[in-house]
Parts: structure tokens; C-alpha cells; sequence
């Protein structure tokens, strides 16, 4: 754990073919938790997202709109991949675009390097191409389509039949790369998280790997080959470059010397191409590979992957419009091992809203905050002699601290979560114990009532501040309520029993009120 260290995290660049669904809201929030922990820790933290806006899936809906890509990706920038930021509260500190000069420049200078150094020839290429994944296939990648596809194979991940094509190009020797990958697999196990997704990689890395293409002349929307304008780059090839344009690659050589390298989250599908042709790439130009690459799971729906394409996207705002950002961040950290693939239902979102957040942290806030108004006219008491009761919820509240950010280092959100979850449970069940409303009628009880109230106010400020990467809003109305100094997303994390008030609280609205009606729901 190291305070003060640099913190890069990047999300994937979304294509900007369609509207966002709560798969890639998923990805973001996720990415979004991590950051501000460790922003929040004091660690140099920096965090990019942005979309992926070449290439012919753009190409082909812009057309199909009637309009022109550029056009097409401003509109959907602009009025949905920016807006989904504010719709769950999204605190990145920096968004790029494929299309920005800052990122076309500099794919062009990393091209003409390997160019340079040897690493890219030309050739002829037949294969297999899945538009939806903008990407070559090989007959194992590809299923037997159903329905109206029935009889033709299809992508196994779109359900969608390939394209034959057959161009002359221009290619990386990625081969050349393949005992220098393994090598770092190995030497790295960190390298590549969760397990199952580092295994299936360096399965697939050990059956060797081809030459890359590189670059398409059957259209031209993308970013041109420096040396040959008839060429535009290949879209993931561009793609993969922004995490490092946006950081100063070739733009701002001291900066980028600071950020890189990057922890990167995506999800599964698209992790072979972080951690396979991402990192060769990078070593084809001589820059370090990045730190991690995290590739967690999907969101299903009916068992299979949430998609726009498949008609099962369900829009973030269709959820946070009655359960909030925060139960929205909430639900999706808690309820899923990330890493691991989750189903996602109104009903257990309903469920967790209403036990975990409203009756469990909502609840206890409230409680907290009125009985301090009450028994004591808003003053927050000093404990008195502790018995084993509050000695125990302080040690509690150490140790979740140490627990929840050793799981944030090892990208274990719901363990940290769980561990978070203890101080809830505990302060309720210490409330229900020690019932301070009846020590509140007898003056004799006063002394015992104060190191109650002392108690319960410490313990909530502590989950204000380590619940306020997660649900940033509802931790800032408590932390104001409890008469906390400053904002609570600048308070130590690591440190987050040794918070900070003022002395007095102020009333507390209801942080998880009661959802009458849940829009969508069965
Ligand atoms: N543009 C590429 C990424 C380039 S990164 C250099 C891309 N874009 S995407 O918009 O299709 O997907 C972006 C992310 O959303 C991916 O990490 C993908 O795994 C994630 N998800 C898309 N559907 C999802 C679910 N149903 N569940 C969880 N994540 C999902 O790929």
C-alpha cells in the first residue's frame, strides 16, 4: 500500500455506434470506485475514459443515419457517452476521443516508429472479419448460427454472420513477440487478472501467435498510415494507442513519463486485446507495458452477454432515475464479484435497495443523527469510560479500514464492500443493544448515553468516508450532517477512523428513501 504513489486507470473507449447500457456503465462505475479510493488515499491518481469513434461500424450506422461519422460520433458524444458521466457520477480527469488531433497525431508518430525499427511489412490477407467486434476470426471464434442465420456461421459473440474479405495490407510482427509475452505472464502473474481470464490468454499466447494487420483501404474512416495516405490505421490498432496519447505521448513527454504505465479495466471479451496485442506494441516501441490489465464480467440478461445489438440493453438512466446514482454504483459493486459475470434483475436491485442501503446505511445515518439531536440538542458528546463494547466497534472499525483497502488494492470491490458492511451491521446491532433512547430518560444514565451517542456518530463519520468512493452523494449529505470538516472526499481513506468534526449535527434527510414504484420492473 503506498500512499502517495501514482495511480493511472483507464477504462475501454466506448464505440460510439449506439447509446450506452448498463454494461458499459458497469465498466465505468467500476473503474470509477478504484479511482477515487485512491485519489482519495493521496495517491497521484489519474483517470481516463473516452470513446473509439473510427473505423466501419461507425462508418456504417453514421451512414445509415444519413450522415457524416464525425457528425454521427459529435452527436453521440454530446448527447449520450458525456451524459452518462453526470448520470452516475463519473469523476474522470480526463476524456478523449479518437478523433482528437492530440490522438491522430500520435498514432501516426508510434506507426511511423515501428515502421521504422522493421516491425511492419505488407501483405495480403484473406480472412473472416465480425464488424461488431471489428475484428479478424478464426473458424474456432465462430458458432453455427440460429434462427434467421440458421445454416451460416456466425460470431460467436455478436450472433452475427462474418464478412470475407481479402486485402492487401499492412501488418505487425506480432509473432515475433509471442516468448517475450509469455515471458512477461509468467513473470508477472499480476499482469493479467482474474485467473480464469489470465488462463484462457496465455492458453491462446501458446498456441503462437500470428502477424497482425494493421490497416484497411476499403474505406477511409480512420486515422491515414503516415506513409501511405491510400491506408487508414485499423480501429483497435488506433484504438489501443489512446491510453497513451491521452497521457502525453508525444505531446508532453515529462507527463507521460509520470503517468505510464496504466492499470487497465475492461471487460473479458476485449481483454486478448489489452493483454496480448496491447503490451507487443508497446514493446515493438520500446515503451514499458502497462501495469494490469483487469478483465471483468459480463452483465447477463436471460444468460447472455447484456447488448444493444441483441435488444437486451437496459439504459443507466432507466435505473437511476428511480434509484439514484448511488444505488446504482452500489447495487452494481455489492451485488457482483468483479471478475466474475452477474445477472442483473429489478428484483434484486429492489431487494438491496431497499435492505442494504434504506433499512441498513440509510437508516442508521438517520438514527444516528436524530437521536444525537434529540437526547443531547444536536451536540455530539465525548465518550466516557469505554467498556468492551466500544472498544470492540473502534478495533472494528481499524481493521476495516486495513481489510477494505487491501481488497481495493487486489481490485476486490465487493470484498471491500463486505468488510465496509461489518460497521453497518455492528452499529445497528450495537444501537439495538445498548438502547440509548432508554438510557435517555434516566439522568443518571446521562454519562453512558454520551459514550453511546460518541460511539455511533465515530462509527458512521468512518463509513461516510470509506463508503464516499462508492456512494459519493449520500456520503456528502452525511458528512455534512455530522458536522464533518470539509469535504469527505478529501479525507484520508486510509485514515478514515481518524476523521474530523465540528462538534454538532444538523438534521438528515432520508439518504435511500422508499421507492414506490420501480420503473421496468416485472
Ligand atoms: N471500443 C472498444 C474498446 C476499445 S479500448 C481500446 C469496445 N467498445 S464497446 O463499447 O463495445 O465496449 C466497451 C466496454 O463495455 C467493454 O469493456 C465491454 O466489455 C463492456 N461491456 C459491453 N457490454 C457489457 C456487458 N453486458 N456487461 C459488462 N460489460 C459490458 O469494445
Amino acid at each position: 500500500m503506498s500512499d502517495g504513489s501514482s495511480f493511472y486507470i483507464t477504462t475501454p473507449i466506448f464505440y460510439v455506434n449506439d447509446v450506452p447500457h448498463i454494461g458499459h456503465a458497469y465498466t465505468e462505475v467500476a473503474s470509477d470506485v478504484l479511482a477515487r479510493w485512491h485519489r482519495q488515499a493521496g495517491d497521484d491518481t489519474w483517470f481516463l475514459t473516452g470513446t473509439d469513434e473510427h473505423g466501419q461500424k461507425i462508418l456504417r450506422t453514421a451512414t445509415a443515419n444519413g450522415v457524416s461519422p464525425k457528425e454521427w460520433a459529435d452527436r453521440l458524444v454530446a448527447t449520450a457517452w458525456q451524459p452518462l458521466l453526470a448520470t452516475i457520477d463519473i469523476s474522470n480527469d480526463d476524456f478523449i476521443r479518437t478523433t482528437d488531433e492530440r490522438h491522430e497525431k500520435n498514432v501516426q508518430l508510434f506507426l511511423q516508429r515501428l515502421f521504422d525499427a522493421g516491425y511492419i511489412y505488407t501483405g495480403d490477407y484473406e480472412g473472416f472479419y465480425c464488424v461488431g467486434c471489428e475484428e479478424y476470426k478464426q473458424p474456432t471464434d465462430l458458432v453455427d448460427g440460429t434462427g434467421q442465420y440458421e445454416g451460416v456461421q456466425v460470431c460467436a459473440i455478436h450472433s452475427k454472420p462474418v464478412e470475407l474479405l481479402q486485402e492487401r495490407n499492412y501488418f505487425f510482427r506480432m509473432s515475433d513477440f509471442t516468448d517475450r509475452l509469455l515471458d512477461l505472464y509468467e513473470s508477472n502473474p499480476e499482469f493479467i487478472q482474474p485467473e480464469s481470464v489470465r488462463n484462457e490468454i496465455v492458453a491462446f499466447v501458446r498456441r503462437g501467435l500470428h502477424d497482425l494487420s494493421i490497416s484497411r483501404q476499403s474505406f477511409d474512416w480512420g486515422i491515414k498510415v503516415p506513409w501511405d495516405d491510400t491506408h487508414v490505421v485499423y480501429v483497435w490498432f488506433d484504438a489501443l494507442l489512446n491510453y497513451i496519447t491521452a497521457a502525453g505521448y508525444g505531446s508532453d513527454d515529462a507527463r507521460f513519463e509520470e503517468l505510464w504505465p496504466a492499470t487497465h479495466i475492461v471487460g473479458k471479451d476485449i481483454a486478448r486485446f489489452h493483454a496480448v496485442i496491447w503490451p507487443a506494441m508497446l514493446m515493438a516501441a520500446g515503451l514499458a507495458v502497462p501495469k494490469q490489465v483487469f478483465g471483468h464480467g459480463w452483465l447477463l440478461v436471460g444468460g447472455e452477454k447484456m447488448s444493444k445489438s441483441k435488444l437486451t440493453g437496459i439504459a443507466p438512466n432507466q435505473i437511476t432515475d428511480t434509484f439514484g446514482s448511488d444505488a446504482f454504483r452500489y447495487y452494481f459493486m455489492s451485488a457482483i464479484t468483479f471478475g466474475q459475470d452477474g445477472s442483473f434483475s429489478w428484483e434484486d436491485l429492489s431487494a438491496r435497495y431497499q435492505s442494504e442501503l434504506a433499512n441498513g446505511f440509510g437508516n442508521l445515518a438517520s438514527r444516528v443523527i436524530a437521536m444525537v439531536i434529540k437526547y443531547v440538542d444536536g451536540r455530539v458528546p465525548d465518550a466516557g469510560t469505554l467498556t468492551d463494547a466500544e472498544e470492540g466497534l473502534r478495533a472494528l472499525e481499524r481493521s476495516v479500514v486495513a481489510e477494505a483497502d487491501a481488497a481495493i488494492e487486489r481490485l476486490a470491490i465487493q470484498d471491500a464492500l463486505t468488510s465496509i458492511w461489518q460497521l453497518v451491521d455492528q452499529l445497528n446491532g450495537y444501537i439495538t443493544v445498548q438502547e440509548p433512547w432508554k438510557l435517555s430518560k434516566n439522568p443518571e444514565d446521562r454519562a453512558r448515553l454520551e459514550t453511546v451517542l460518541a460511539t455511533v456518530v465515530h462509527g458512521v463519520g468512518t463509513l461516510a468516508v470509506l463508503l464516499s468512493p462508492v456512494i459519493p452523494e449520500a456520503t456528502t449529505k452525511l458528512w455534512q450532517a455530522l458536522g464533518g470538516v470539509g469535504d469527505v472526499a478529501d479525507v484520508p481513506i486510509r485514515q478514515a477512523d481518524d476523521w474530523q468534526g465540528v462538534g454538532r449535527v444538523e438534521t438528515l434527510a432520508p439518504l435511500f428513501p422508499r421507492v414506490e414504484t420501480i420503473e421496468g420492473a416485472a
